[in-house]
């Protein structure tokens, strides 16, 4: 399956489905890496791994829907069949978000349906749960919902800050991430599903 990455940033999660993707055996291909902002420390990342990169700044159009037109003209130029969504931040209109359905996971940094949008590290730590994690899920048009596919769990220790946190769960993102996508792809091209039932969805 040829796999298209959204980022926006760091991109670390798309480091690890680049890593992981080398594998012969696995079931993905990412075939270029897209991002809204021209400064993603990731981009080099992809360069420097032979993968195609293309900035389209969603300053430059007047609406979300040309926005997300201009992008889906680029994935389709690369001949995408999936995306992935990874650290990206820009809320997709409903046109593309219905049109890629499912088609196109994200991962999220908290135990989902808890701590949806912006900082959910922060806001994990605000209602004093005592455990916390990565929820890979389908993307749909509504913010960080959709069905999940696979969680990571992790403690909320006694002196975490937000940072402490983020660096806990990103950790366990990077192990998920590249599991859940394999997964997801293999049950949705599998007609027996027992095969992808071995694999456990909690890590
Ligand atoms: C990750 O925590 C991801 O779950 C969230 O944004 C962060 C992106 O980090 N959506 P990176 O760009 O993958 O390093």
């Amino acid at each position: 399956t040829k796999v298209a990455i959204l980022i926006s940033g760091r991109g670390s999660n798309m480091k690890s489905l680049i890593q992981a993707a080398k594998d012969k055996d696995y079931p993905a291909e990412i075939i270029g890496v897209f991002s809204n902002r021209a400064d993603a420390a990731g981009l080099d990342f992809a360069k420097d791994h032979g993968i195609q990169t293309a900035v389209i700044s969603h300053k430059d159009f007047n609406s979300r829907e040309a926005f997300c037109d201009a992008l889906d003209e680029q994935l389709e130029a690369w001949g995408a069949e999936f995306i992935c969504l990874a650290g990206y931040m820009r809320i997709h209109s409903n046109a593309f978000a219905e049109k890629w359905l499912g088609k196109m996971l994200n991962i999220h940094p908290s135990l989902l349906p808890l701590f949806k949008g912006l900082k959910p590290q922060q806001q994990a730590l605000d209602a004093g749960v005592k455990v916390s994690g990565a929820s890979v899920h389908e993307v749909i048009p509504e913010l960080d919902a959709g069905p999940i596919v696979m969680q990571g769990v992790v403690p909320v220790l006694e002196d975490d800050d937000a940072d402490r946190l983020a660096a806990r769960i990103l950790k366990i993102e990077h192990q998920i991430y590249p599991k859940a996508l394999a997964h997801y792809l293999k049950v949705q091209t599998n007609t027996d599903r027992s095969a992808a039932a071995d694999q456990s969805l909690i890590w």
